[in-house]
């Protein structure tokens, strides 16, 4: 499914990228430009982000 629909980015090209070290949401902005234009879609890739992180053990906080 899409996630960011201003840059056609979709959940699987965001789990692929947080597979790929993508750990901090700056980075995957900077990589992919997820939530680089509106904004809307920053809280469902945060979320997805959460996801992946969780399921690498690895802890992020959503400030
Ligand atoms: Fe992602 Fe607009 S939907 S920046």
């Amino acid at each position: 499914m899409y996630v960011c629909l201003c840059k056609g980015i979709t959940d699987s090209q965001l789990r692929a990228a947080i597979a790929d070290g993508g750990s901090e949401f700056k980075r995957l902005k900077k990589e992919l430009a997820v939530g680089s234009q509106c904004g809307k879609c920053v809280p469902v890739a945060m979320a997805i982000l959460a996801e992946e992180n969780a399921k690498a053990g690895l802890y992020y906080e959503v400030a």
